[in-house]
């Protein structure tokens, strides 16, 4: 008989992939398409981006005000783009704020590497809900509208002062 005071077994940890996971990155990208952070133009920006992706010819801007170190101090977005693109670029836009440039050429490597399925990013914490993303793998024709405003961010960091 077993000893009840045993602990039980640890939950499994449901696999990037499984349709569970599947489910909660399609809620977080909608969640995001529908309430987007940080959409919208702003005034007076040190630096600008705007990347068009040829198949669709979709474009997204990502606006940057940046302090005197290059810390990003505030990001916006606007343009037209896919539930992907603009989800994408709402979950940039909050990362973006407060980082130093380097971070978020640090954090578009991750993400380019979370697109392409590698499985130590996928199991990155830190990555919060950018993971939703993660959901774009299997669909590399949906690869370079999530990448479009890291793009557009990367053009935008590399006008700005101290980039
Ligand atoms: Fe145009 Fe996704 S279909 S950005």
């Amino acid at each position: 008989m077993p000893d009840a005071s045993e602990s039980p077994p640890p939950e499994p940890r449901p696999a990037p992939n499984s349709a569970r996971v599947q489910g909660l990155y399609q809620d977080l990208l909608l969640a995001h398409y529908r309430r987007p952070r940080n959409r919208g133009t702003m005034e007076h920006p040190d630096a600008v981006g705007t990347v068009a992706n040829p198949l669709c010819g979709d474009a997204i801007t990502v606006a940057l005000q940046v302090d005197t170190d290059g810390r990003v101090r505030d990001a916006r977005f606007t343009g037209q783009g896919c539930s992907i693109a603009q989800a994408s670029a709402s979950m940039l836009t909050e990362h973006a704020i407060g980082a130093m440039p380097d971070d978020l050429r640090r954090l578009r490597q991750r993400v380019d590497q979370l697109l392409a399925g590698d499985a130590d990013v996928v199991q990155d914490t830190t990555l919060g809900d950018l993971h939703a993303l993660a959901g774009v793998a299997g669909f590399p024709a949906r690869f370079r509208c999530a990448t479009l405003p890291w793009e557009a961010l990367e053009l935008a960091l590399r006008q700005a002062p101290h980039g």
